[in-house]
């Protein structure tokens, strides 16, 4: 890979242990991947915050990279393993707290901006159409590529970091136009209706295409919160971090379906949920928010809740962005959602949370989320918006 002198000075190590071993891990992964040079970027995204994940091992790989690295570009966090001001509300050890804190505590040496969240783009880490990024959370990812246009490799948590302090990373796979070429014609022949279907339509679609790009028709209308869980579900079960729906994804426009077609029909959706649900009753936890919440679905969360109390057998959790948490505030739904029993998990989610043993069944609206719930251990239940609410109000799926 072509290194420019100012990149060769920061491989020599002449500004410090952080950019040289980050300019070692970037070189490493150009060459491993034929990128011809490397690519400014203008903003990150760090995966790999949670001590559940990062273990003492990734602490002290963080901590030594914090004694001089600082980041030079916007930099932003994936959700941690808890609530980084009330971790007791969410039952966290004291133990665990202490340990996620110094993980944070790196970060923010770093200069990075301690907003923990899979939906960046939803407090102000907005890429612009076109631009180069090196962002690690899958959802995020597919997100940033597909629905903004940006252009990014689903970075891991170590290359996301060397990119950020170095400020570029390397032009290969997504960065590359050529690579971003639809090969797989999508045709939607079923009916979505709730927020879940988006999930199991990701499902679908992941699992047909599986490492292809796929190029969706079908669809006339999609909103934002549809969009992102379409996203993080695409993405888990099968297909590359990027897409095209034709007539609403930008780029879309360019290309022509291509040859190689699949179908996805009502039964496939069904097939889907079947797939995605285990024969489950009682209901324990409850969470919305895979990925992270927006105002609107706060907001609608809050009108359900109202005047109702959940069961004392669930666990009700709005997983979400402090920043929108912080709007919550400012509109009364923190108060409807938390006076009803429920309880925000600001920072964090319930794929990154120490959640394994705690709870028995999961309902959500998340397919990724029921991905993630059966790691864990958990029985999972992928229903609406309603559906879930009417499982945490009744303690049971019915
Ligand atoms: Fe986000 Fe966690 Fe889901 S990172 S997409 S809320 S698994």
């Amino acid at each position: 890979m072509y290194l420019t002198k100012d990149e060769e000075r920061m491989l020599g190590g002449e500004e410090g242990y952080a950019v040289k071993k980050s300019m070692e891990i970037l070189t490493a992964l150009g060459n491993i991947y034929g990128a011809e040079n490397l690519v400014k970027v203008g903003s990150v995204q760090v995966a790999g915050v949670s001590y559940h994940n990062l273990g003492d091992a990734g602490l002290q790989y963080l901590n030594e990279l914090a004694k001089d690295g600082k980041v030079k570009v916007l930099t932003t966090l994936n959700p941690a393993g808890m609530d980084l001001e009330d971790w007791k509300k969410l039952r966290v050890s004291k133990e665990f707290a202490e340990k996620q804190n110094l993980v944070i505590d790196a970060f923010r040496k770093m200069g990075i901006i301690i907003s923990c969240t899979c939906t960046p783009y939803l407090i102000g880490n907005l890429p612009r159409y076109g631009e180069h990024i090196a962002w690690s959370e899958s959802s995020a990812v597919t997100f940033a590529n597909s629905v903004i246009g940006a252009k990014t490799n689903r970075e891991g948590g170590p290359s996301a970091l060397a990119a950020a302090f170095v400020g570029k990373t390397p032009c290969y796979g997504l960065h590359l136009d050529e690579k971003r070429i639809p090969d797989i014609h999508v045709s939607l022949r079923a009916t979505l209706e709730k927020l879940s279907d988006w999930g199991a339509l990701g499902y679908c679609i992941g699992r047909k295409v599986e490492n292809k790009i796929p190029y969706i028709t079908g669809i006339k209308d999609v909103g934002l919160d549809e969009l992102k869980s379409f996203c993080a579900s695409v993405v888990t079960y099968g297909s590359k971090p990027l897409f095209y729906m034709k007539g609403i994804t930008p780029g879309s426009e360019r290309h022509d379906p291509p040859k190689e077609k699949v179908t996805v029909e009502d039964e496939d959706l069904r097939d889907a949920y079947e797939a995605i649900n285990d024969d489950v009753d009682a209901i324990d936890f409850v969470c919305i928010g895979c990925p992270h919440c927006s105002i609107k679905e706060i907001a609608r969360v809050a009108k359900l809740l109202e005047d109702k109390k959940i069961s004392p057998n669930t666990e009700f959790w709005i997983a979400t962005s402090r920043q929108m948490k912080r709007l919550a505030d400012k509109r009364g739904y923190t108060e409807t959602i938390e006076n009803a029993g429920g309880k925000f998990a600001c920072d964090t989610c319930m794929a990154v949370a120490p959640l394994k043993g705690r709870f028995r069944s999961v309902a959500t609206t998340s397919a990724k989320g029921c991905y993630y719930s059966r790691h864990n251990n958990m029985k999972t239940r992928l229903g609406s918006l309603e559906e879930c609410v009417e499982a945490a109000v009744k303690g049971k799926w019915s």
